[in-house]
C-alpha cells in the first residue's frame, strides 16, 4: 500500500498558544485498496518551547503498530526583512543605496519611506529624501522589515525675511527683522546687509544676529536688507526685503491732492483770463464792425 503524507505546517510564532495542537483535516479517510492516499494535517505549538524555527524537520509516523523516522531531512530557514540605509547620513547630491537584506530570494521585495513608495533603490539624495525607510515583501505589507533613518545634510535654502511690521515705518518706530531658512544643520551664522535703492554702491553689512533690531528707525535705515544664512555646509542669500521708513502713503496722497488741487486752480485762472482776453477782443470787433458800418455809411453817403 503507497501513501503519501502531506504535513501542512503553520507555525504562528509570537502568538500564546499553549503547548500543542493539531488539526486533521479528514480524520476518517477511506481508499480502496492500491490507491493512493493523502493524510493532511496541521499544527501549531507555543513559541515558548522552542526559541526559533529555524532547522531540520524529519519525517516521523507513527501507526498503532510500529513508527519510522525519515533519514533525510529539510532544512527550514527563518529569516527577517532588514533594511539598510548606506550610507545613513550624506550630502545633498550624494548617492544612497537601500539594501533589502533577506537570505533567501524567495520573496520580491519593496520599499518605503513614511509610508510612500520608493521608486528606485538607488538614487542622489535631496533633502526632500530626508526620513525613514522600510522594506517589505511584495503584496504582503504584514511582512516587513523595521524602518531605517536617513538623514540628508544640505545648505541653507529658502532663505527669506520676516518683517515684524510690513508696510511704511513711521521714524522712531522699532522693527524686527527675521531670517529664517530650511538647513541641514541648522544654519548657525547669518549677516545681514543693506542696500541704497538709488545708488548702486555695495551693500553695507549692518548685522550678524539671527534677527535684526531696529529700536528707533530713521530716514537713512530706509534701503533694500538680505540675509545670508551658513551652516557648515555653505551659505545662500535671502531675496531683497524693502523697507520704508518716512512719510506715510496718506502723507503722499494728500501732497499729491494739494498738487492736484493747485493744478485745477491755475489752469481756471487761465481760463478766465483767456476768456477775459477774449470777450475784449470780441467787443474790438464789434466796434471794429459799427466803425465799418460807419465808414460804409460815409462812403455810400
Ligand atoms: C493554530 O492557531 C490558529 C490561531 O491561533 C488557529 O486559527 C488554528 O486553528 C490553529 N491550528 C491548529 C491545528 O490548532
Ligand atoms: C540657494 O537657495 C536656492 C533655493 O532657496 C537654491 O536653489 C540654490 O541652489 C541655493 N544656492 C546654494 C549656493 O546653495
Ligand atoms: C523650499 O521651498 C520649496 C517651495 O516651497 C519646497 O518645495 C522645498 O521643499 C523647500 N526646501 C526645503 C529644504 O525645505
Ligand atoms: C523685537 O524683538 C525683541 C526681542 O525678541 C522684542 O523684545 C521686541 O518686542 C520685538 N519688537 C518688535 C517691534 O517686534
Ligand atoms: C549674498 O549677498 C552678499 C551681499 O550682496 C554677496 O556678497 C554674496 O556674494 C551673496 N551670496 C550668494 C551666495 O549669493
Amino acid at each position: 500500500m503507497e501513501m503519501i503524507a502531506l504535513l501542512v505546517l503553520i507555525m504562528k510564532t509570537g502568538t500564546t498558544v499553549s503547548g500543542w495542537s493539531v488539526t486533521f483535516e479528514n480524520p476518517n479517510p477511506c481508499a480502496l485498496k492500491g490507491s493512493s492516499v493523502e493524510f493532511s494535517c496541521s499544527y501549531n505549538y507555543s513559541n515558548g518551547e522552542i526559541v526559533e524555527d529555524t532547522g531540520h524537520y524529519y519525517f516521523w509516523f507513527d501507526t498503532n503498530m510500529y513508527g519510522r523516522r525519515s533519514k533525510t531531512s529539510l532544512h527550514l530557514y527563518v529569516t527577517e526583512l532588514s533594511a539598510r540605509v548606506y550610507p545613513k547620513t550624506v550630502r545633498a547630491g550624494d548617492n544612497v543605496t537601500l539594501e533589502c537584506g533577506v537570505s533567501c530570494q524567495l520573496f520580491t521585495t519593496v520599499w518605503f519611506k513614511d509610508g510612500r513608495p520608493v521608486a528606485k533603490p538607488g538614487f542622489q539624495a535631496q533633502a526632500e529624501d530626508a526620513g525613514n525607510y522600510l522594506c517589505a515583501v511584495e503584496g504582503n505589507m504584514a511582512m516587513q522589515s523595521d524602518p531605517v533613518a536617513l538623514e540628508v545634510q544640505y545648505p541653507p535654502c529658502n532663505v527669506s525675511i520676516e518683517v515684524s511690521h510690513p508696510g511704511r515705518l513711521a521714524e522712531g518706530s522699532s522693527v524686527n527683522l527675521t531670517c529664517s531658512s530650511a538647513a541641514n544643520p541648522a544654519a548657525h551664522s547669518y549677516i545681514w546687509y543693506r542696500r541704497n535703492i538709488s545708488s548702486s554702491g555695495s551693500p553695507l553689512q549692518v548685522g550678524v544676529e539671527h534677527m535684526l533690531f531696529l529700536p528707533s528707525v530713521e530716514a537713512s535705515d530706509t534701503g533694500l536688507y538680505l540675509c545670508q544664512a551658513m551652516n557648515s555646509l555653505g551659505g545662500n542669500n535671502s531675496t531683497e526685503v524693502l523697507l520704508t521708513v518716512g512719510a506715510s502713503y496718506f502723507n503722499h496722497f494728500i501732497f499729491l491732492v494739494g498738487i492736484g488741487v493747485k493744478v485745477v486752480i491755475v489752469v481756471l485762472l487761465a481760463l478766465v483770463v483767456i476768456w477775459a482776453w477774449r470777450c475784449r477782443s470780441n467787443h474790438s470787433a464789434v466796434d471794429k464792425k459799427e466803425h465799418d458800418n460807419d465808414y460804409e455809411n460815409v462812403t455810400t453817403a
